[in-house]
């Protein structure tokens, strides 16, 4: 069973976004199940895929943002280094024969939802709009649109 379910209210408004955020969740839910399973190997590699795709997902998110023109990125940015820190420091920690995987999961889950429902909400207007006038419909589960698919791919490999 699932630790954590990605729940409607933690819907920015932008399918593209939100398929990122379900994807961290996932992780967090596979860190769990190998966590009950005590395979150690598994929590390293998934806290490195983990750390990993966060960054990847930040950087994307902030080229929206850029992209939008959005006035709030420096500080959003520093929010999202401020966090990458912190999780590159979980992972030192793990490394060095901590036991942090269940401090990790539940500071991630808290980060995720305040941050998605506070910091990321407050571009969701801006970046809706942008997306509406490169004709891509906000909420378009499959992305058709070229420009965001490369964008997608350059992010995500
Ligand atoms: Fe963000």
């Amino acid at each position: 069973m699932a630790y954590w379910r990605w729940e409607s209210s933690y819907s920015v408004g932008i399918a593209v976004i939100d398929n990122q955020h379900k994807r961290i969740i996932e992780y967090i839910n596979e860190l769990n199940n190998a966590l009950a399973f005590k395979t150690e190997d598994k929590v390293h590699d998934i806290i490195l895929q983990l750390v990993e795709y966060t960054v990847s997902h930040f950087s994307f998110e902030e080229r929206l943002m850029q992209e939008a023109g959005y006035p709030m990125l420096q500080p959003h940015k520093d929010v999202h280094n401020a966090f990458i820190e912190r999780i590159n420091f979980f992972k030192e920690r793990f490394e060095n024969g901590e036991d942090i995987t269940k401090q990790l999961m539940l500071d991630l889950q808290m980060w995720l939802i305040n941050h998605i429902q506070h910091d990321d909400t407050d571009y969701k207007e801006i970046v809706q709009n942008m997306l509406k006038k490169r004709e891509i419909a906000p909420n378009e589960g499959s992305i058709k649109n070229k420009w965001l698919k490369n964008l997608v791919n350059k992010f995500f490999k």
